[in-house]
């Protein structure tokens, strides 16, 4: 026990100092709980108020998808780079080193493989599983207009209401289907309807034009998939494009895995997302670090 020995005579009240309350930096998220912000700064750099994702969830519904053949390989190294992986909780435990590791978003919805209807997915984690597994957030796939709609909107408020109990924020992920218009239109629905039920971010694809309106009117941050891998200039002028029309960062999988120099293209989509290098800039600097070999 502490000594008491001037304890009691304390001068530094500082009463004329008024408390400064410091408001919270991501859009939306101003009333949460502490422990709510606390993980979201755990995914969302304060110092930027953004993100990046390092997503290599794929295996879950298409088993060992081309670049996550071996994540112990391709995907280990790059962990140090990123702020958040995205992933399940099989290969979290099987192949990803506890110590030193970043804020992790846990995949907590499956059921269906690649074989059959995607949409009719299941809540697939238990919220005491994600808090023994430190996650930051849990991550759900939703399917707005797809053939198994409601049942996929409910697995979305079932793990927030189970998220805010515990302070988990979740992230909605907005699944298109094959057959479905990627346009504007279409995301403003799907991520406004996961907003509106709670969801404490949301994922979607940018899309050329109106992307800035999908973002203006969701009331929480949006983050945005890489999708099938692009030339990496195209892919870094995506991420650019996205943030500079509201988008709060990426949650990036194979534009990065599947590049032939993963860590330099990380390190170029980082540079995009959080000091603003144009994507041509960082396009250069990709290819010198690929040539220099990575981490040049
Ligand atoms: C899909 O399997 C997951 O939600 C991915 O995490 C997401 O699509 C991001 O990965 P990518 O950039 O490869 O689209």
């Amino acid at each position: 026990m502490a000594d008491l020995e001037g304890a009691g005579e304390s001068r530094t009240y500082h009463a004329g100092v008024p408390q400064r309350d410091v408001g919270f930096f991501l859009k939306g998220m101003g009333h949460y709980d502490w422990g709510l912000q606390n993980r979201m700064a755990r995914i969302f750099d304060p110092r930027s108020g953004r993100t990046v994702m390092l997503a290599f969830d794929h295996g879950y519904f298409q088993g060992p998808t081309s670049g996550l053949e071996r994540i112990d390989l391709s995907i280990v190294p790059l962990v140090p780079l990123a702020d958040t992986l995205m992933l399940t909780r099989g290969v979290l435990r099987s192949l990803i080193p506890p110590a030193g590791a970043p804020a992790v978003v846990l995949r907590a919805s499956g059921g269906p493989s690649v074989l059959r209807e995607l949409s009719n997915e299941e809540i697939a984690l238990d919220v005491e599983e994600a808090i023994r597994l430190n996650a930051a957030a849990l991550a759900v796939q939703v399917f707005i207009g797809g053939e198994h709609e409601t049942k996929s909107v409910h697995n979305l408020t079932r793990l927030v209401d189970q998220g805010n109990r515990y302070g988990i924020p979740v992230l909605a992920v907005t699944a298109v289907g094959r057959e479905m218009v990627r346009d504007a239109k279409y995301f403003r629905l799907a991520t406004r309807i996961c907003a509106e039920l709670g969801a404490h971010y949301v994922k979607t694809y940018y899309v050329a034009e109106g992307f800035d309106t999908v973002t203006s009117c969701c009331p929480v941050p949006i983050v945005i998939a890489g999708g099938k891998k692009l030339p990496e200039l195209d892919a870094l002028k995506m991420a650019a494009a996205a943030v500079a029309q509201g988008a709060s960062g990426v949650d990036m999988g194979r534009n990065i895995f599947q590049s032939e120099a993963p860590e330099a293209m990380l390190r170029a989509v980082r540079a995009v997302v959080h000091e603003g290098v144009s994507a041509e800039v960082a396009h250069a600097l990709h290819l010198r670090a690929k040539q220099g070999g990575e981490g040049a």
